[in-house]
């Protein structure tokens, strides 16, 4: 069946969830090619974004969050921000590469909150209006959130409305608040309640592990699409698994990602890192490979260190 969001047609209900560290260009490919509907990139700065335009290499890092090709389409920018100037100077150079422009207000990291961005707006609907509105009249491109319930109890529903009437186009909801971070269970009544409050398309998440899960919450009209963070970083064949596409092998799986990184070179080797731990979670040995790959200082090592301990299972 075909699924769309924002306008944008999609081959899957499913889409990969953005992960800083995690959602790097290889990984969201690999997750494409295996059948994700849409795919974010890792959040980006928009400060540092703004302030570094005119001497990009002093800042290659944010650089490469923010970059993408064609083979990944459909897919979104996600942006955190604390004032609109900055907001809107990063919204003009990066969404010409994107088909979404996608800002956070759900990070409840201390880094992020303790910029006045992420989560901490939800503590602040005027200021995360104004933020919205500036997006919506600058931007070219559908503007999208990412949100949690609320700061410290759940408070969207007060809100919802304003957010939907300043002109964005969809909203991903974790059922959780900020301060819960990942403890209990993501709330899923809550989604829907949202979701019933709105007439523009509405993206559940938190603590979907499997296709029949994605399934159930679309088919039970918990929200338009799912989705999948954690579950897609351990096992980014989940998004085959929607598709009822065969299952590749985990040795498959690392080959190709491998692949993708020499075709699309990751900046940072940590990520590198902590995307092969994720693809190795669940598997016999999988500590003695991280710790070993821990001590690679780079990226040869870390794929012949993986590839290696992946043949002997
Ligand atoms: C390692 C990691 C990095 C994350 N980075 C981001 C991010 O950059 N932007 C964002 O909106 N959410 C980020 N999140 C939150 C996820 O997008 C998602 O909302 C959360 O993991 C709940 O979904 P799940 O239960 O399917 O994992 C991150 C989560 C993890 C585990």
């Amino acid at each position: 069946m075909p699924h769309s969001y924002v306008g944008l047609k999609l081959n899957s209900p499913a889409v990969l969830a953005p992960m800083s560290g995690v959602s790097t260009l290889p990984f969201r490919l690999l997750c494409k090619e295996l059948g994700a509907g849409l795919t974010y990139t890792e959040f980006a700065s928009a400060i540092a974004i703004a302030r570094n335009l005119e001497n990009k290499a002093s800042n290659n890092k944010v650089f490469d969050r923010v970059s993408t090709v064609k083979e990944e389409h459909p897919c979104g920018v996600q942006l955190f921000a604390p004032t609109e100037k900055d907001l809107g100077m990063a919204i003009e150079y990066v969404e010409k590469d994107f088909d979404l422009v996608d800002i956070n207000f759900g990070c409840p990291s201390p880094k992020i909150t303790g910029g006045g961005c992420g989560a901490y707006l939800l503590k602040n609907p005027d200021k995360l209006i104004e933020l919205i509105k500036t997006a919506v009249s600058i931007s070219t491109k559908p503007i999208t959130c990412k949100l949690r319930m609320g700061w410290d109890k759940p408070v969207l529903h007060e809100f919802v409305s304003r957010i939907e009437k300043v002109g964005v186009q969809g909203m991903a909801i974790h059922g959780r608040t900020a301060i819960q971070g990942y403890s209990g269970n993501a709330d899923w009544e809550y989604i829907k309640k949202i979701r019933g409050m709105v007439g523009i398309p509405v993206i559940g998440n938190g603590d979907v592990h499997s296709a029949h899960e994605v399934n159930e919450r679309i088919n039970n009209d918990y929200c338009d699409l799912v989705m999948v963070g954690r579950s897609a970083w351990n096992n980014p064949g989940i998004f085959s698994e929607i598709m009822g596409k065969p299952l590749r092998s985990k040795e498959e799986l690392l080959k190709r990602y491998f692949s993708l990184c020499k075709k699309h070179p990751v900046t940072d080797l940590s990520d590198v890192k902590a995307q092969v731990s994720g693809l190795f979670s669940g598997m016999v040995g999988a500590k003695k490979v991280r710790v070993e790959m821990m001590q690679a200082k780079d990226f040869e090592t870390v794929q012949l260190t993986a590839m290696e301990a992946v043949s002997n299972v």
